[in-house]
């Protein structure tokens, strides 16, 4: 029998997207601060950025990306700059977005790249910030206490996510009931079924987990 992993996550809704967006918003506007350039920090930052765009009337939105060496919720935190802005940003007022700050790693570095691309101003928004990340970004919407560190699983990228955790789940042989309440036990969160099925299916079909019978291994 392997390792039991278990730390805890959330299951974020689009609703709860737009609520966090929204107050985003609402805080940059209030800062009397009006970008001119969006910049989504890819992939995370994204969605976050053109809700962005559509609540602040921002039509440049371009886009950087940062790359970790890890999977979910691998939390070492290296990561790297692997695609420059291709725009310029000379003298426009940008705003860098992310879906989160954790350990301000992405932040800082992508900061720096536009940093050097001379803009007039250079602010950055996180929908989260969790508190142990060295980078605080100007506007955030929701705070988590680093000791409140949870692997929040965005609605974009959630069948990633649970491709990632449920073998953590096979630590044993399971069938899909089983599997449910591990995600319960081991991730506090609540799968549907359904979801745990197509998990299964995607992973199988990869060569990461076997069947026999109803019960699910680790291949
Ligand atoms: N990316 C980096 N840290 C994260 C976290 N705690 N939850 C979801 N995505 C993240």
């Amino acid at each position: 029998m392997s390792e039991k992993e278990s730390f805890r996550c959330k299951l974020v809704t689009y609703d709860e997207i737009v609520e966090w967006t929204r107050d985003l918003a609402k805080k940059i506007r209030a800062c009397d601060c009006k970008p001119t350039v969006i910049i989504g920090l890819t992939r995370g930052g994204w969605v976050p950025a053109r809700l962005l765009c559509d609540l602040l009337g921002v039509k440049k939105l371009y886009a950087v990306k940062t790359e970790h060496w890890g999977v979910t919720a691998n939390p070492d935190g290296k990561a790297l700059l692997t695609q420059e802005l291709n725009a310029r940003i000379d003298d426009e007022e940008v705003l860098l977005v992310d879906d989160i700050t954790d350990t301000g790693e992405s932040m800082s570095i992508a900061k720096a790249h536009l940093q050097d691309m001379r803009p007039g101003v250079l602010k950055t928004a996180a929908l989260l910030h969790i508190t142990r990340s060295t980078f605080v970004p100007d506007f955030y919407s929701v705070e988590v206490p680093a000791d409140g560190w949870t692997w929040f699983i965005f609605p974009w990228n959630r069948n990633e996510d649970l491709r990632t955790l449920l073998p953590k789940t096979l630590y044993e042989e399971k069938g899909e009931a089983d599997i449910q309440k591990a995600f319960r036990e081991q991730f506090q969160i609540d799968v549907p079924l359904e979801d745990i099925r197509t998990t299964l299916e995607d992973l199988e079909a990869a060569g990461t987990v076997t069947r026999a019978g109803e019960k699910w291994t680790r291949a």
